[in-house]
């Protein structure tokens, strides 16, 4: 047995106070997890104290909360590995105490409970979350190839915890983001080869000013989601079907900004910032900046957003924004980048929970049964319990 300290986030709103901190101590071995020390504190001390759980297996998806600052479950947290990142992370370099708190963009209703009926459910309907098929329904099952399906396995592993939605930084900017639980949600059916709206459902998501397009990469829902569903890939993959597939050219401008990225840093090895309006406004890198009527309407409407991020420092070379002073990178680094860029467009797997893969050796001859894209993928068995 060891003794850890939980510092843990009170609200209790039935005695009008705001919110306080109150620290329990526990006694248990430390592989034993965040979840039963909270348990111990609410029967030991105080059973007021509010948690939601159920399985305490990292399957029902009910303890959410922050540990430390990171959304993630509490019943899948150890406390000797959360008492290390508190230690890590303190700031005098002294034993701390492991800090509980509800998750992040949710009304907290009380103590570690919150309200996820408006930042969760609401959203996860929001994106139609059944299939629509075509047509009258089959006789039997639907038959599908079951590599079909492999694209869409690693959104069924969601258990709906949202810690993602906790950790989500265009969230907390914009709180009606769709978000990344369900965005995810919304490829499970996207890319579900029994779905027949799929376009219909990418219309919708990609010219939503809350939807596909207002997620700002940040990796923070990869980092929180404790099953590996890596909502931010979903969202990326929608974005993919809508732009490439289906050739969505949304009224976000989300898919010409997103070319236009990829085109600039393919040509020049570096992001040239005074090509990327024009660019997303008006497509056609041609290396200088070359004034058409949209651009100039959308440039005009983009000085406020340049102003603020030269003032908060988000844009830090003005420089940077003129045409033809783009500062070169050193030691032809530019020239390695489009090297990455153009083996990335060549060898571009997509690898998921349930999939590993190795490219197949150029210099060995592949077997013939393997000679096929898919031979460097090869399917594993389920890891995770759910699947919705
Ligand atoms: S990657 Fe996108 S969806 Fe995920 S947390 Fe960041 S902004 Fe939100
Ligand atoms: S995507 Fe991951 S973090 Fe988000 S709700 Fe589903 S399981 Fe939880
Ligand atoms: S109690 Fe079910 S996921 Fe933690």
């Amino acid at each position: 047995m060891s003794e850890f300290k939980l510092k843990v986030r009170r609200f209790k709103p039935e005695e009008g106070d705001g919110p306080y901190w109150e620290s329990f101590k526990v006694d248990l071995e430390p592989t034993l997890s965040v979840l039963d020390g909270l348990l111990q504190a609410k029967d030991r001390e105080d059973g007021s104290l509010s948690v939601r759980c159920s399985c305490r297996a990292a399957i029902c998806g009910s303890c959410g909360v922050k540990i430390n600052g990171q959304s993630t479950l509490a019943c899948k947290t150890m406390l000797e590995d959360a008492q290390h990142e508190a230690d890590r992370t303190s700031a005098n370099g002294k034993p701390a105490e492991i800090v509980v708190e509800p998750m992040g963009n949710m009304p907290v209703l009380k103590d570690l409970v919150t309200d996820m009926e408006s930042t969760h459910w609401a959203k996860i309907r929001r994106v139609t979350p059944w299939l629509i098929p075509d047509g009258p329904p089959p006789e039997g099952e639907y038959i599908v190839p079951p590599e079909s399906m492999i694209d869409v396995t690693q959104s069924m592993a969601c258990i709906q915890c949202g810690a993602c939605v906790s950790s989500c930084l265009s969230m907390e900017a914009d709180p009606d983001f769709i978000g990344p639980a369900a965005l995810a949600k919304a490829y499970r059916f996207a890319g579900d080869p029994r779905d027949g709206q799929a376009e219909e459902r990418l219309h919708d998501l990609a010219n939503d000013p809350h939807g596909i397009y207002d997620c700002t990469h940040c990796f923070s829902c990869i980092d929180a989601c404790p099953k590996g569903v890596a909502p931010m890939d979903q969202i990326m993959r929608l974005r993919r079907m809508a732009g490439d597939e289906f050739k969505i050219d949304d009224h976000n401008n989300g898919y010409r900004h997103e070319t236009a990225f990829t085109k600039i840093i393919e040509k020049k090895g570096t992001l040239d910032e005074s090509l990327l309006l024009q660019e997303s406004l008006a497509p056609g890198v041609k290396g200088k900046l070359i004034p058409r009527p949209g651009a100039i309407k959308g440039l005009l409407e983009s000085i406020p957003t340049a102003i603020r991020g030269l003032r908060t420092g988000k844009m830090r070379s003005l420089p940077k924004l003129i045409p033809g002073v783009h500062p070169k990178l050193p030691d032809g680094a530019q020239d390695q980048v489009k090297k990455i860029y153009a083996h990335s467009e060549e060898h571009h797997y997509e690898l998921n929970l349930y999939i590993r893969g190795e490219e197949a050796d150029d210099e060995a001859p592949v077997p013939e049964a393997e000679a096929i894209p898919e031979a460097a993928i090869v399917p594993e068995p389920d890891e995770s319990e759910a699947g919705q």
